[in-house]
């Protein structure tokens, strides 16, 4: 089948390889034409592992192409997926502005019946919206369809994800849409065996908000059970080990850390409380999940605070800008809030991460930056961990002690087992286990 999608980002593009690998012929068009030409010339404008290897496989099989025209894009294909930027907007609800502009674009081109997929995360009841976009935007009487498919892929294995989804829903008004998009899936749905649910829109829109908001709040759970085990000498990795292993609880967002960031769960929290308080339900308990999210990072940054005491002209080497390994993304990454707090504070900084660095020097383009997580530990009063990145699990505790200034690590991931880090020699602090 002929598929268009529209944004090339973390999800569009991934989306639009996967559908391509599946043996559909994909259009991705982008409005940034740096993007297009980028991916034109088969450079990956981000970092997803095996993405690479999948788009130039499917772009040499004639499957997947490229362009910055929406006009092309429209003519293309029947069902047109919209995986755009839902950033924050006023007060927290949802940016849906690039979702609206796809909507009219796409209207203003269209000759034909199509399908328009909500694939972008958007709060409940925009595909109303959005068919009135479209209907208001249309220069002629032509029939169209919107549907929601929200898409659950993780960054860091979101190829993987793809291949093997959980389960995928889809939420359609009609006949024609669930057709076509059941034939999109079927190749997948076939091979993994796995659910697709077919629900209403408004359904299928809120399952992404509610599945987001619940793993941001299993996150603050285990981090407000972690704060109560410092004060009470507990482990929280013990904690949560006990508490994983009951199967109504399950492992999965049971790592207390320094708290959730990302492109995701921050925002779609935030956009869940606010349509709730939108349609008339006070959403308290996800407030709630926000704060502890918060006061997480602050905790940490006064156990740095009480480790170096003065602050200013300290060596702190951070590892880790990523809001989590596997990726270069750091939107809403902890280390947006560290960097630019002990900035303030005239702290020194030597900074380390494996692929997010070019990212994050765009914000940060006068940091120090080292290529590798001992040459960043050089000379440090302390060393913060951001980000649970395999380099850094493996790091050589005695080469790192020998390079340090001061043997103090601050582990907001709990990377190390404390004992074998104190045995070395470390002063160690990190979360829920002091
Ligand atoms: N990143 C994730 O892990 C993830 C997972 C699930 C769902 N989502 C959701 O998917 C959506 C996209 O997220 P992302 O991380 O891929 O965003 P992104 O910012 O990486 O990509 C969005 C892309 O859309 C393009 N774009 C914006 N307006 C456009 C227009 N009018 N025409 C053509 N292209 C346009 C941008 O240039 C950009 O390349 C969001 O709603 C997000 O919440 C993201």
């Amino acid at each position: 089948m002929n598929i268009t999608v529209v944004g090339t980002g973390y999800v569009g593009l991934v989306t639009g390889a996967c559908f391509s690998d599946w043996g559909h012929n994909v259009l991705c068009v982008d409005n940034d034409e740096n993007k297009v030409k980028m991916l034109k010339q088969l450079q990956m404008p981000i970092y997803e592992d095996g993405l690479e290897e999948l788009v130039k496989r499917n772009v040499a099989a004639g499957r997947l192409h490229f362009t910055s025209s929406i006009a092309e894009g429209v003519k293309f294909a029947e069902v047109i997926f919209i995986a755009v930027g839902t950033p924050p907007g006023y007060r927290g609800a949802a940016n849906l502005s690039y979702v609206e502009q796809v909507g009219r674009e796409v209207a203003e081109h269209m000759t034909d019946y199509k399908l328009l997929v909500e694939k972008s995360t958007v709060p409940v009841n925009t595909h109303e919206q959005l068919k009135r976009t479209v209907s208001k935007y249309l220069r002629a009487d032509i029939p169209f369809d919107v549907a929601s498919n929200p898409e659950f892929l993780k960054e860091g294995s979101a190829i993987e994800d793809a291949y093997n989804p959980d389960r995928i829903v889809i939420g359609v008004e009609s006949v024609r849409a669930e057709k076509l998009l059941q034939e999109i899936y079927k190749p997948i749905v076939e091979k993994t065996k796995c659910s697709l649910l077919v629900m209403n829109p408004a359904s299928a829109e809120l399952t992404k908000h509610a599945s987001n908001s619940f793993l941001a709040m299993k996150i603050s759970f285990i981090n407000a059970v972690a704060r109560v085990c410092e004060l009470a000498d507990a482990d929280v990795e013990q904690v949560a080990q006990g508490m994983g292993l009951d199967s109504r609880i399950g492992p999965k967002f049971l790592r207390a850390g320094v708290g959730y960031g990302g492109s995701c769960f921050p925002k779609d929290v935030d956009a869940f409380i606010q349509i709730a308080d939108h349609l008339g339900y006070n959403f308290e308990l996800l407030k709630e999940v926000q704060r502890v999210n918060k006061t997480q990072r602050e905790h940490v940054m006064q156990k740095i605070q009480r480790e170096l005491w003065v602050i200013q002209d300290k060596v702190v080497a951070i590892l880790g800008l990523a809001f989590k390994p596997g990726t270069d993304d750091v939107r809403e990454s902890p280390s947006l809030y560290f960097v630019p707090q002990l900035s303030e504070a005239r702290a020194k900084l030597r900074l380390w991460d494996p692929v997010a660095e070019e990212r994050f020097r765009e914000q940060f383009p006068s940091e120090k930056y080292f290529s590798d997580p001992i040459e960043a530990a050089t000379g440090a009063d302390l060393l913060l961990i951001l980000t649970d990145w395999p380099e850094v699990k493996s790091l050589d505790l005695d080469k790192l002690k020998s390079v340090m200034n001061c043997p103090v690590i601050i582990d907001g991931r709990n990377v190390f087992d404390p004992k074998l880090v104190r045995a070395k020699g470390f002063t160690y602090h990190s979360v829920g286990r002091e």
